[in-house]
């Protein structure tokens, strides 16, 4: 990893100044600080911060921007730092101002099924603190152990379940946000339908940390289901089990987790939890996760059946069900941690593609022809049920996607496949740093146009994530 150094410098007095609003002791610019926040998961990319600061509240928040918007201080706010296309790299330098001591849920309001919290909250506390209610969360990113729920907004993020319960977008009701400018808004209203004026409340969801810093989240929640039945499907053939995902629609059913892990995928992340609850032999290409989820366990029971019949007709193999909830952890604690295992083993670029659905089988196949072409190796793995197909890569001497041209043409040439099928570059990943390059084959000059006066309104001054999904 080479650490770019920052851009911003920030002086004594300004330094100062921030040290008043939050307090001396979250107002960090030792070399150890900023390089640990120099970083998220993208890649292996890495950019000094001037200054990493801590606030705890949305007054703070404010007092903070007004001052950088003033002095036009790049600001990057960043959650967990967990994210994969950079959107809270430091690449300017300046402000990295972390969410991590906004860590209260507020309230949860069983009456009304909503939860609000602060944006530092784990995810997956999130969740438990809820389903102690019996209410269910459903938007399950992988790093759901360790990323914020902050983050997940700026990014809409998915996961697996996203299939059956749809992304963060489909559960945010409200935020208080913080704008470039200092001002504290609410966007909405803590209701499940709003036809009132425009959507703020949806504009900022996914708008990656550039329109505004969200300080509170009001979250719709629905009830938890009682039972789910889990198994693993294997398929000689990458594309045969592609096929399969969308006949498992067509025929009536809509599992709550479809997942595709290419084999050599499942081998390298086996190897790293030292984990072989699964036997991958050498003849599986590819596994498929179904999950199917409800309050009648016989229904389940036929549904599965109906599904494992079904895939026959795709030349599936033997079929294994996870029997106990330990089983059912064991698999998906491998699927979790896929990205971090094949990140490890040297696929440092992660792609976050997303086709429809049927489309699937064709990406799969121009993915692995392009890597033929241009000298690299892919393994893919993902939502498959969403068509949102994660694509690692390795290329011998390549860390990262940016700087080499080799690499961006081979990374074009899929982005006009994704295009051509009728799909996009990012489903639930964001485009951050590392693809922004991109979004000409996505959108034209008109829909570009749109998007930067949107950032103009909010941030006159260009100082929030500058930089991030366009220059
Ligand atoms: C996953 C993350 C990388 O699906 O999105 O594992
Ligand atoms: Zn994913």
């Amino acid at each position: 990893m080479m650490t770019i150094a920052a851009k911003s410098v920030i002086t004594p007095r300004l330094s100062d100044s921030f040290k008043k609003i939050v307090g001396e002791q979250f107002v960090f610019t030792d070399h150890e600080s900023l390089q640990h926040y120099s970083h998220d998961e993208t890649e292996t990319l890495s950019y000094l911060p001037s200054v990493v600061i801590k606030p705890r509240t949305a007054k703070e928040i404010s007092l903070i921007l007004e001052i950088c918007n003033k002095e036009k201080i790049p600001v990057t706010p960043r959650g967990a730092g967990t994210g994969l296309s950079g959107g809270a790299l430091p690449h300017l330098g300046g402000v990295l101002l972390s969410t991590e001591r906004m860590n209260s849920i507020l309230a949860i309001d069983e009456r009304n099924g909503q939860v609000t919290t602060e944006p530092g909250v784990i995810t997956e506390v999130l969740q438990d603190a809820v389903k102690a209610k019996g209410l269910f969360y459903p938007p399950d990113p992988s790093s759901r152990g360790s990323c914020f729920i902050g983050g997940n907004i700026a990014e809409n993020s998915g996961g697996p379940k996203a299939v059956k319960y749809g992304v963060v977008r489909d559960y945010v009701l409200n935020l208080e946000v913080v704008l470039p400018t200092g001002e504290i808004i609410w966007t909405g209203a803590n209701v499940l339908k709003n036809s009132t004026g425009y959507n703020l409340t949806q504009l900022m969801v996914g708008s990656e940390g550039t329109l505004g810093i969200v300080t509170k989240i009001v979250l719709k929640l629905i009830p938890l289901p009682k039972y789910d039945l889990l198994m693993l499907v294997p398929f000689q053939s990458l594309e045969k089990a592609g096929e399969a995902v969308s006949a498992i629609f067509r025929a009536g059913f809509t599992p709550s987790a479809l997942e595709l892990v290419e084999a050599d995928a499942l081998k390298i992340v086996s190897k790293l939890v030292d984990s072989y609850v699964v036997p991958v032999n050498d003849d599986v290409a590819a596994h498929l996760i179904i999950e199917v989820d409800g309050n009648h366990p016989d229904v389940l029971m036929k549904e599965m059946e109906a599904i494992a019949e079904l895939l026959v007709l795709y030349d599936a193999g033997e079929i294994f069900f996870a029997d106990d909830a330990q089983q059912k952890n064991e698999l998906w604690k491998l699927r979790r941690r896929v990205a971090e295992a094949v990140k490890m083993a040297g696929y440092t670029i992660e792609e976050d593609t997303v086709v429809p659905r049927a489309e699937l089988p064709a990406l799969i196949k121009g993915v692995k022809e392009l890597g033929r072409q241009n000298n690299f190796h892919a393994v893919c793995y993902g939502h498959a049920g969403d068509g949102n197909l994660h694509i690692r890569i390795r290329k011998e001497g390549l860390t990262d996607s940016l700087n080499d041209p080799g690499m961006t043409a081979s990374l074009r040439a899929l982005f006009e496949l994704v295009k051509k099928l009728g799909g996009t570059i990012s489903g639930e990943h964001g485009i951050g740093l590392v693809q922004k390059e991109y979004m000409d084959i996505i959108f034209n000059e008109t829909q570009l146009s749109l998007m930067k006066q949107i950032k103009k309104v909010f941030d006159p001054n260009n100082i929030l994530n500058a930089g991030k999904i366009f220059d």
